[in-house]
């Protein structure tokens, strides 16, 4: 990744392979467009201002900058732009910066002084992720990546604050493409083992504590929801759980993700198409690792423990049947009526097991249902929760960092769906209000604990590629979580 350096250099004297303005609609262009002296030729190229009109102008000789080309950045009306909408601005660009080697940027100096710090964070996080590349099967290696990037404030604002937001967006980006090449990974490469191998190395890394349990200890513990998903498989699960102290014995935040490494659907199994991006199952997973390595890069003063279920959903002479119980971590029992509504069976589970620790609260994020999909699609992530105050502090987090979230009604009425003849509950519902079914079998596990589920099957995963980042895996709900866990703190 980039190095990134913040300085108050006048934009036409910064030396850097390209230089990068913003532009916004109106008669006022954005910092730094007048001072290189580009406003004309902006307007001449019949240009206003709006998203994606952009100018690329290399350097001749006479030219009143310095740097080798800048590229001048249409982002819309001045009112609306925040850091959302200048990460993603930036996010659309930064594919097309690596070849210039070093970036210069005067972005954060378009919003008000008030907003500095998260104007500086969007600007490095949105320069990090639109340039994320998985290229580690290609033989023919993507182009140069940008080396450096120099973060241009005005020379009246706060350096330290701006620095300090700089490292957090460093720290920040960099774990979302962690969760991303996570996913990205075929899953003949990324079985539950490599997963919990992935975490000990990352908690090794930045110094968080980090257990996994393999198949012999989840039996003594009786984690029959994991074990029965993975029952059809040849790679074993795991249980994979790390901790965080910033507050020495608080209560600490407890999250869960769901890492189905590979979802075929188990004997229930899913259609060819159905299973073509089932590799992006283990999301959940990964969106919590990456969130608890930038917690112990950023130090909040909180506590935050994770346990994270992995299994490989496969069917075989071994794999659990429709029509068998299986006896979750805590002892409630589940009638498997489709093998391939396994997330929730091995959720409950990890949801058992932390409510047993007493947290301030849980949060789970999982691909579970295609019901929500079809009802969000693929941008917006759903909650369901028993806790008001604790979803409005995750829409708010989530609102803060640009990643939509949008609350289901876990409507009492459906709860009757799940009721089983034989056990505890069943893992299906009716085919309508799915992503209702699973969530009311989520909360069967977590007690009285304030819980909230994050059901992420639509932003998990990008079919076509957006602003962000190329298709693929996106580390959705990193960014939220982080942000949640360090408001948390303060
Ligand atoms: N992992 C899938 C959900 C999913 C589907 C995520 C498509 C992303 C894209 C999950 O395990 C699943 O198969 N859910 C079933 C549940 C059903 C059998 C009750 C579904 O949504 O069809
Ligand atoms: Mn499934
Ligand atoms: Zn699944």
């Amino acid at each position: 990744m980039a190095t990134f350096a913040y300085s108050s250099d006048a934009p036409a004297k910064v030396r850097a392979g390209v230089l990068v303005l913003p532009v916004f609609e109106g008669p006022v262009p954005g910092p730094g467009v007048k001072e290189v002296g580009l406003e004309r030729a902006y307007r001449d190229a019949k240009l206003t201002g709006k998203p994606n009109e952009n100018l690329l102008v290399v350097r001749r000789d006479g030219d009143r900058f310095a740097a080798g080309a800048v590229l001048l950045v249409g982002v819309g009306d001045k009112p609306a732009f925040t850091p959302t909408t200048m990460r993603r601005a930036l996010g659309r660009v930064a594919g097309s910066l690596g070849r210039f080697g070093t970036a210069a940027t005067t972005f954060p100096q378009a919003v008000g002084a008030r907003d500095l710090a998260a104007a500086a964070q969007a600007t490095v996080e949105g320069i990090v992720l639109g340039g994320y590349r998985f290229d580690r099967y290609k033989t023919a290696k993507a182009g140069p990546s940008l080396t450096r990037v120099i973060v241009l404030g005005s020379a009246r604002a706060n350096a330290k604050v701006a620095r300090e937001a700089i490292r957090h967006g460093r720290i920040v980006a960099e774990a979302v493409c962690w969760a991303r090449d996570l996913v990205n990974t075929p899953a003949g490469d990324m079985p539950p083992a490599q997963i919990a191998r992935e975490a000990l190395k990352m908690a090794r890394q930045v110094g968080l504590r980090c257990k996994v349990w393999g198949k012999p200890e989840l039996e003594k513990g009786g984690f029959g929801g994991i074990l029965g998903v993975g029952a059809g498989s040849v790679n074993p699960p795991r249980l994979i759980e790390l901790s965080y102290t910033g507050a020495g014995k608080e209560t600490p935040i407890a999250l869960t993700g769901k890492g189905i490494a590979f979802d075929s659907g188990g004997l229930s199994i899913k259609d060819a198409k159905g299973m073509e991006s089932m590799k992006d199952d283990m999301g959940g997973a990964a969106s919590i690792m990456a969130t608890m390595k930038a917690i112990a890069q950023l130090k909040p003063k909180v506590n935050v423990i994770a346990a994270i279920p992995s299994s490989e959903n496969m069917p075989s002479g071994s794999a659990t049947k429709p029509g068998d119980v299986l006896r979750h971590r805590g002892g409630k029992t589940s009638e498997v009526l489709n093998t391939d509504a396994e997330g929730r069976l091995v959720l409950a589970d990890a949801l058992a097991y932390l409510a047993e620790k007493e947290p301030k609260v849980i949060i789970d994020t999982a691909t579970l249902t295609g019901a929500c999909m079809v009802a969000l699609g693929d941008q917006v992530a759903g909650a369901m929760g028993n806790d008001d105050a604790l979803f409005r502090d995750i829409a708010a987090a989530g609102e803060a960092v640009g990643e939509t979230i949008w609350q289901l009604p876990l409507f009492a009425d459906y709860r009757r769906l799940i009721e089983s003849n034989i056990a505890d509950v069943k893992n299906i519902g009716e085919r309508y209000g799915g992503a209702i079914t699973a969530a009311w079998f989520l909360a069967e596990f977590v007690g009285d604990t304030p819980w909230i589920h994050l059901d992420i099957a639509g932003p998990a995963f990008s079919e076509k590629g957006n602003d962000l980042g190329p298709k693929g895996g996106t580390g959705v709900p990193v960014r939220t979580l982080v942000r949640y866990v360090l408001d948390k703190s303060a």
